[in-house]
């Protein structure tokens, strides 16, 4: 059976849209796989990523967001180079989407303090951690205290974790998109400027 053709296939031009629809269903549904990207950053000459829950997809401001640990090692790669790369996937539509930008770190300030009221006790209690995530641990540990285990703190007590709390936005200048399709795959280009979108296809 062939597969129904999206509109996109052949128009270049609603590529852009149909990204930041995607994004935007990520960032407030938990099913989406754009909700779950892969973040890259440099550390001198070499790369690393890791996957973060998208928080944040901003089109009008060409932003993405992302929430993190203000000691994690991604935050001094970023102070050093503040280029970044989100890598996303979406599985049922077979559709990847590769973006670029540059990243700004929000701490303590309007950014970070209504993002904060909005975090959960859940995502909240990562913050509680007394290390860095990433340092070394004689035992196997969750990061927060030990009687948090298992248990959610009351939100009072979470407070204190806002120390350790950021944002991540990354305001993005390019992005690449690939779409499978058994009948022949389709791949742009996108480059992103303050006035203007450009599209190009590219060679799968
Ligand atoms: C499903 C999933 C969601 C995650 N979401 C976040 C997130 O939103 N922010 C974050 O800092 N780390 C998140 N992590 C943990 C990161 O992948 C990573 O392990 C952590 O941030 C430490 O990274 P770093 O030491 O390289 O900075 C998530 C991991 C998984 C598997």
């Amino acid at each position: 059976m062939k597969e129904k053709i999206p509109d996109y296939y052949n128009n270049k031009d609603l590529i852009y849209d149909e990204i930041w629809t995607l994004l935007s269903r990520g960032v407030v549904d938990r099913s989406e796989d754009f909700r779950l990207p892969v973040v890259i950053v440099n550390r001198n000459s070499t790369s690393d990523g890791r996957v973060v829950v998208l928080r944040g997809a901003f089109k009008e401001k060409k932003i993405l967001r992302f929430h993190t640990d203000l000691r994690s090692s991604k935050i001094e790669a970023l102070k050093k180079n503040n280029n970044i790369y989100f890598l996303f996937y979406n599985k049922k539509r077979k559709i990847q989407v590769r973006a670029k930008g540059i990243a700004t770190i929000h701490y303590k300030n309007e950014i970070t303090e209504q993002a904060w009221k909005k975090t959960q006790i859940i995502s909240r209690k990562c913050y509680l951690a007394e290390k860095a995530p990433g340092t070394v641990s004689i035992s196997p540990n969750p990061g927060y205290p030990k009687e948090l285990e298992g248990k959610n703190p009351k939100i009072e007590d979470t407070e204190i974790g806002f120390e350790n709390f950021c944002v991540i936005e990354s305001k993005i200048d390019e992005m690449e998109w690939l779409y499978l399709a058994s009948q022949g795959h389709r791949r742009a280009l996108i480059k992103i400027n303050e006035n203007n979108v450009t599209t190009e296809w590219l060679t799968p």
